[in-house]
């Protein structure tokens, strides 16, 4: 029988993982056992995120996320932790006014009552997402912590994640950073200033939601593998690739699936060849459940590796092939 994905990344040392939901684990015996098959590590879709961990100020509800917790340890798996601070999913209770120093406490507290609970368990946060906006790539006034605490949000936020699990890695995560030249730049820019003033932080999450047929032809492959080097060399950081999903249209063909495998193994490879990449997840895993479609109404589709009645698609083989012949360049699973 040939190895799975898990088995094959396991070897080479590389955190090959996928965004998970509890329902699914719980109700479909397929979703869960292809999910510990062939991924090392997994992340919450949704049930990490402030709106569901803090439905209340100061009441926590962890109890799906602990689906989540209890199904990766039953089946050794890491986790990643997605996502402490954001503008979307936020919490009701959030949207009224409040003074400045009555939004520090609630993220102070959000941050601790958060990272506390998943001390040990949860290996790396994105603590700060999607913080900067599309058009002149400064922050994102429309985001409920920039307008009730300033721009400093970002770094009280990295600073009190460190607090509160010294061990835990801590990302600043977004999308397109391997697409938008002006957007990488300006996050870079970002970084720099963090690092300079000593904020702490470990790595930069590249989301890689994109078409299938744009990456190779737009050149985010070629991006993506400088980009590794430029976090290297200036930040001496590590990069994940936290969220990937590549969209065909909503009735693919067998060229678009092929073009789809060639891809994801070619990022894969340029994952692994990287000094400093540790990590590839993509956004679900199966079509079955998928973001993608709601996403863009309709219009594209197949986005994952496992087609929506779990049969892998061309893209397994293709990355199978890149675990077993590349090595790994910085193995941080043992
Ligand atoms: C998405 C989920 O997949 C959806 O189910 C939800 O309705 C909205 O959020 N960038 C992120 C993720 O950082 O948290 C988003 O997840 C997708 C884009």
């Amino acid at each position: 029988m040939t190895e799975s994905l898990r088995e094959l990344a396991d070897k080479n040392g590389f955190i090959l993982g996928a965004a998970a939901v509890p329902k699914a684990v719980e109700t479909e015996p397929t979703y869960a056992e292809t999910l510990s098959s062939q991924f090392n590590c997994l992340v919450a879709e949704n049930c990490m995120k402030a709106q569901f961990l803090q439905p209340a100020p100061g009441q926590f509800d962890f109890k799906e996320a602990d689906k989540l917790v209890s199904f990766a340890e039953a089946n050794g798996m890491k986790l990643r932790g997605h996502t402490l601070i954001w503008h979307n999913q936020i919490p009701h209770w959030l949207k009224v006014d409040m003074s400045r120093a009555q939004a520090m406490d609630h993220m102070r507290n959000h941050i601790f009552g958060v990272m506390e609970h998943f001390k040990g368990k949860v290996f790396a946060w994105d603590v700060v997402n999607e913080v900067l906006e599309d058009t002149f790539f400064s922050y994102r006034e429309k985001s409920r912590w920039y307008e009730l605490i300033g721009s400093d949000y970002v770094e009280l936020a990295f600073k009190w994640a460190r607090q509160a699990d010294p061990d835990c890695k801590l990302f600043y995560n977004d999308y397109d950073l391997e697409a938008v030249d002006e957007k990488f730049d300006a996050t870079m820019k970002l970084l720099h200033d963090l690092q300079d003033r000593n904020i702490p932080f470990d790595g930069v999450g590249f989301q890689f939601h994109s078409t299938a047929e744009h990456v190779l032809s737009m050149g985010k492959d070629e991006k993506f593998a400088a980009r590794c080097e430029r976090v290297q060399r200036e930040l001496g950081l590590e990069v994940q690739i936290t969220e990937m999903d590549l969209c065909l249209s909503s009735n693919p063909d067998d060229a678009e699936l092929a073009l789809q495998a060639q891809t994801y193994a070619h990022i894969l490879r340029l994952a692994l060849e990287a000094e400093n990449c540790t990590a590839l997840l993509t956004w679900g895993f199966t079509d079955k459940h998928s973001w993608i479609p709601t996403f863009h109404k309709g219009k594209y589709g197949h986005a994952l590796l496992f087609d929506n009645k779990y049969q892998p698609k061309p893209a397994v083989a293709a990355m199978a092939e890149v675990l077993e012949n590349i090595h790994c360049s910085n193995p941080i699973i043992s």
